[in-house]
């Protein structure tokens, strides 16, 4: 048996004490010798759990137990769980997590700890939650020139989307209605702001470029300013707005473009009918060309499969280092300003005609019920050109075309 340990026994924690104990089966066709959890670290006693007797509350009975060769840190945050970990890997000891922020701000440093200790630091849980993601990039994808990975990672704000898409429904009354319902947190910011998306996305583009593209270099707009009128349009022009996490490498300067954004995405893409809380994930290779990943991108046994896919993995590799291609020289981004796309505009009335003389190009778009305002579609035109365009006009909301 390969012995180990649970940091932290709240959604994610518990789901990978249970997927262990239920399919310890499977696992053991992939690993004979099998995994036992020893310990469960957390704040709190668990006195109902029919694991209440793994938990300890001093991360030092664990730390100071040679048995224990893997770690799942499912605690989240920054501190504690980055001395944590670092702790375990020094020891050699190999540490899987869905914690992304953690992974986005020293993704790299902790797999070169990991490398210097013998040991793996693994993550397939903090992008795509169940969605086997990073495997796939970091192993069947391998030979690939990675072009473009673009799509829909945080399932709350999908929700959200979705919801105002089919009901028609203001931002704020679908966020308090995701509230409720357990599929927002109570401090939404995060996720209505796209910063998780921005993490996950800059997790992405390290993988496919093997260097680090830092998350604050992630240009990032939320959800908040979307509208019911927004959702009017897009259903006369046969599309939907989804707040997607986009990295394109350009194949002139290599650099890599990286943005999260709500688009408009046409009925006729795949990401169009990923909806509710499910993540959608569009790769493109200079061979495979396109594929598609979807899948649950959150959630307690949906998330807990995929760390528990991390546990198999390094106690396969115990005592080696699992390769992660993710150096830190960081790269620098991509103007976006040169971006070319289409832009969806909506103005006040008034704003026409300098709308007309701008774009001369525009096609007019309207919809029910939206009098009093004037909304049209861009040629293609970089961010810069747009933005400079768009400033003498007395906008309402401007949304992005994919592709
Ligand atoms: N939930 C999901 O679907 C999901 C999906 C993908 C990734 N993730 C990521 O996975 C991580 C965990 O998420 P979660 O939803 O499972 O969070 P959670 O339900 O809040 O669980 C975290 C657990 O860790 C415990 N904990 C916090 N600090 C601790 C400390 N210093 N020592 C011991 N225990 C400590 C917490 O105890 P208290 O409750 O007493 O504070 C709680 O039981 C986060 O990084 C999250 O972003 C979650």
């Amino acid at each position: 048996m390969t012995e180990a340990a649970v940091l932290g026994f709240g959604t994610v924690g518990s789901g990978v004490v249970e997927v262990i104990d239920r399919n310890q089966a499977a696992i053991r066709v992939q690993f004979p010798e099998g995994i036992h959890v020893k310990y469960i670290l957390d704040l709190r006693s668990f006195p109902d759990s029919p694991y209440a007797d793994k938990v300890v509350h001093d991360i030092n009975v664990i730390r100071e137990d040679p048995e224990i060769r893997i770690v799942c840190e499912t605690m989240g945050g920054m501190e504690p769980a980055f001395s944590f970990t670092k702790s375990f890997l020094e020891k050699g000891v190999s540490v899987c997590t869905s914690n992304k922020e953690l992974v986005a701000a020293h993704g790299p440093e902790l797999i070169a700890l990991a490398k210097a200790n013998r040991c793996s630091y693994l993550f397939e849980a903090s992008v795509g939650g169940g969605i086997p993601l990073l495997r796939t990039i970091e192993s069947s994808l391998v030979q690939e020139r990675i072009t473009a990975v673009y799509g829909i990672l945080n399932g709350t704000t999908n929700y959200i989307l979705t919801k105002m898409a089919r009901e028609g429904a203001d931002f704020d009354a679908t966020l308090k209605e995701a509230q409720d319902k357990g599929y927002a947190e109570r401090n939404p910011e995060s996720d209505i702001e796209g910063h998780d998306t921005a993490r996950k996305i800059a997790i992405l583009t390290s993988l496919v470029s093997g260097s680090t593209f830092r998350y604050e270099d992630v240009y990032c707009e939320g959800i908040t300013k979307i509208t019911a009128a927004d959702f009017k349009y897009a259903k006369t022009l046969g599309m939907s707005v989804k707040l997607l996490g986009v990295s394109r490498r350009d194949p002139e300067t290599l650099e890599f473009h990286v943005l999260t954004a709500p688009f408009l995405v046409s009925c006729e893409h795949p990401l169009y009918s990923v909806n509710d809380v499910f993540n959608g994930v569009f790769i493109h290779g200079n061979m495979v060309d396109d594929l598609m990943l979807y899948g649950r991108g959150a959630g307690k046994y949906p998330t807990a499969s995929a760390v528990v896919s991390d546990v198999i993995d390094c106690a396969s590799h115990d005592g080696r280092w699992i390769t992660r291609r993710w150096d830190p020289e960081v790269i620098e981004p991509g103007d976006r300003l040169s971006e070319v796309r289409r832009f969806f505009v909506r103005t006040d009335a008034d704003s026409e005609e300098a709308a007309r003389k701008a774009f001369p190009g525009l096609t007019v778009v309207t919809a029910d019920g939206m009098e009093g305002e004037f909304a049209f579609v861009t040629d293609r035109v970089t961010e810069g050109e747009f933005e400079g365009k768009a400033a003498g006009l007395k906008l309402r909301n401007r949304i992005r075309f994919l592709n």
